[in-house]
């Protein structure tokens, strides 16, 4: 297809003006050409990731000026089952939502393992898909996640953390295989099949040093305290009010003098156009307003710090006890 330029509609008719949704040509039509290039050519290079990357804008961009609407989306879903509407590539893992939810726990794994694949024809949209800098910042969370901990610990001698919304368990298998001793992990995830796979990736390791809570953080109540409670890709999913009323409640969870730590991605997400194309929205907060909610979760500014991974896309609120 051709490529329109960036934000600007395709009319329909004898260069009519364009004044209603309707004079749109349908999303499919629109794309038609450029996705049969990519597919006959076998999923896209690395020389046209700068011009997938445009298409994902100007849909963007599009739906902002009201030209389109994320509903029509689908359309396009649609209209290339083979890419969007499977399991077999990691976008259409998010259209498809097999666990019921965008990020869940296996796609965050398969974005950890880099998995890709199998199918050669499907192959480089994955591979497009883990070059994006979104997905390069989700496998930093973890790096992030990893040494934070390890900081904390050698600073502490021991520590046991509260990992809320623990997802795959992946960075906690790391954790644990960099520092045999020391550390116990309470892994918390709605999800059940989340657990069941954290346990399988953290079989072999020392048993009894994590444990496996299925519960909805919102209503978790415990009587101890953790030195650190972590919990990322779940607040970005909350309202501002349901993040300041689990924040208040992880601070209840925290002993005096410890830390509770909340990964949210930032307002500066140049992938955010490829995540909502597959209708996977989130709460993008940045360091202001995340200082913000912690404020309002009752803590001093002094108690309240914003770090942020290599990518500069997510961020992380740490709020002192
Ligand atoms: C995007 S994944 C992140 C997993 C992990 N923290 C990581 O960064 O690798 C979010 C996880 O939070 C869990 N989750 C979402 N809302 C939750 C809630 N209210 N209570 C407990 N778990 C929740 C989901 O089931 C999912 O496994």
């Amino acid at each position: 297809m051709r490529m329109p330029p960036l934000a600007i509609p395709v009319p329909v008719g004898n260069g009519k003006a364009v004044e209603k949704r309707s004079d749109f040509p349908p999303l499919p039509e629109v794309v038609a050409e450029f996705m049969q290039e990519m597919l006959a050519k076998g999923g896209p290079e690395e020389t046209d990731y700068p011009r997938l990357d445009g298409w994902f804008s100007a849909l963007d961009e599009w739906i902002a000026r009201g030209f389109y609407k994320s509903e029509d989306l689908p359309s396009v879903w649609r209209a290339w089952p083979e890419l969007f509407l499977t399991t077999d590539t990691l976008q259409g893992f998010v259209i498809s939502r097999p666990h019921g939810y965008a990020g869940d726990f296996e796609l965050i794994d398969r974005m950890y393992t880099r998995w890709t694949s199998p199918n050669s024809a499907l192959a480089r949209w994955d591979a497009y898909a883990h070059a994006r800098p979104a997905c390069q910042s989700v496998r930093n969370r973890k790096r992030y996640f990893i040494d934070t901990m390890l900081a904390l610990h050698g600073a502490n001698g021991s520590i046991r953390i509260l990992d809320v919304g623990s997802g795959p368990g992946r960075d906690v298998r790391e954790l644990l295989a960099r520092r045999p001793d020391g550390i116990e992990v309470d892994c918390l995830d709605q999800d059940a099949r989340a657990l069941e796979h954290a346990r399988r990736v953290i079989a072999d390791l020392v048993p009894g040093r994590v444990r496996f809570i299925h519960a909805n953080a919102l209503r978790f109540a415990a009587s101890e305290t953790y030195d650190v409670v972590w919990s990322a890709g779940l607040f970005d999913y909350l309202s501002d009010r349901l993040f300041v009323r689990l924040l208040t409640r992880l601070l209840r969870l925290t002993r005096r003098g410890g830390e509770v730590i909340v990964g949210n991605f930032g307002e500066d997400n140049p992938s955010r156009p490829y995540m909502e194309f597959g209708h996977w929205f989130l709460n993008h907060r940045s360091a202001e307003h995340l200082t913000d909610l912690a404020l309002k979760a009752g803590v001093g500014p002094e108690q309240v710090r914003v770090e942020r991974e290599p990518e500069g896309i997510n961020l992380f609120l740490r709020v002192g006890k």
